[in-house]
């Protein structure tokens, strides 16, 4: 069976129609550039250019950078366009796509999902937290391979600042940080989150989870395993088709 991901991110818009039984894209993806301001209808457009790219007439999951209840409803919008607080983007995306059945999903929560079932979490039990390292930190918390949504424990706040002002791969280039200097503060936000959850094991996503030999062997003194993911780019795409899957009637 295949269902149609889109993961919406800071700069670009990426989709794919994906096998859901590989959990892998079933064509090559396409991608278009994120608009600036990233309003709803400019990233609805986007949408639409990238879903049309395939002809793709199905149901489509996609990703949203934010609290997203119901599989529908945005909540916040820490890192994108304020107008998207309370969009109905199930309605909104649903609409520009000529009334295809829409699911839209945290996108922390999406890599999560696929890599609990085809990456780095297959198999594991017990807590498993997922983060994403970005242009925000991004969270996926599971508890026996079922999903708690929406954690935002980028947001926990971290020596008298939100967590992922300091630890995010964006505070690592904004402040120019050297790998060791930035490993060290991602050493303090994985310590409070396991004096939190106590996982049994943190995957670490995000565009550094291909990086992790330059700044895994800096954090100590975490007992959880410390994994890096393995689906890379394509975890929003894959994870954003399964929860449509999931929540299809
Ligand atoms: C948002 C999360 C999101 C994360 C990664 C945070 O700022 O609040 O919802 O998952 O960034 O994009």
């Amino acid at each position: 069976m295949q269902i149609f991901g889109v993961d919406i991110g800071g700069s670009g818009i990426k989709g794919a129609p994906v096998d859901l039984e590989k959990g892998d894209l079933a064509q090559e993806r396409c991608k278009v550039l994120t608009p600036h301001p990233a309003t709803p209808d400019g990233v609805a457009d986007g949408v639409k250019q990238v879903v049309d790219h395939f002809g793709w007439t199905g149901p489509v999951g996609l990703t949203f950078p934010g609290v997203v209840t119901g599989g529908a409803t945005v909540r916040t919008a820490a890192n994108v366009d304020k107008s998207w607080i309370d969009t109905d983007a199930r309605t909104l995306f649903g609409g520009r796509l000529g009334g295809l059945p829409v699911t839209v999903v945290n996108d922390a929560d999406a890599a999560g999902v696929a890599e609990m079932q085809f990456g780095a979490g297959r198999g594991r039990s017990g807590t498993v937290i997922l983060l994403t390292f970005g242009t925000g930190i991004g969270s996926a918390l599971f508890v026996d391979g079922a999903l708690v949504p929406n954690t935002e424990l980028g947001h926990l706040e971290l020596g008298g600042h939100d967590a992922e002002k300091r630890a995010s791969s964006k505070a690592k280039e904004d402040g120019e940080l050297t790998w060791e200097h930035w490993a060290r503060r991602v050493q303090k936000y994985l310590a409070h989150v396991e004096m939190l959850f106590s996982p049994e094991a943190f995957i670490i996503g995000g565009g550094v989870s291909r990086k992790a030999d330059k700044f895994l062997h800096f954090i100590e003194g975490i007992k959880a395993e410390i994994v890096p993911a393995q689906l890379q780019n394509n975890a929003g795409i894959v994870g954003a088709a399964m929860r449509a899957a999931q929540t299809q009637p």
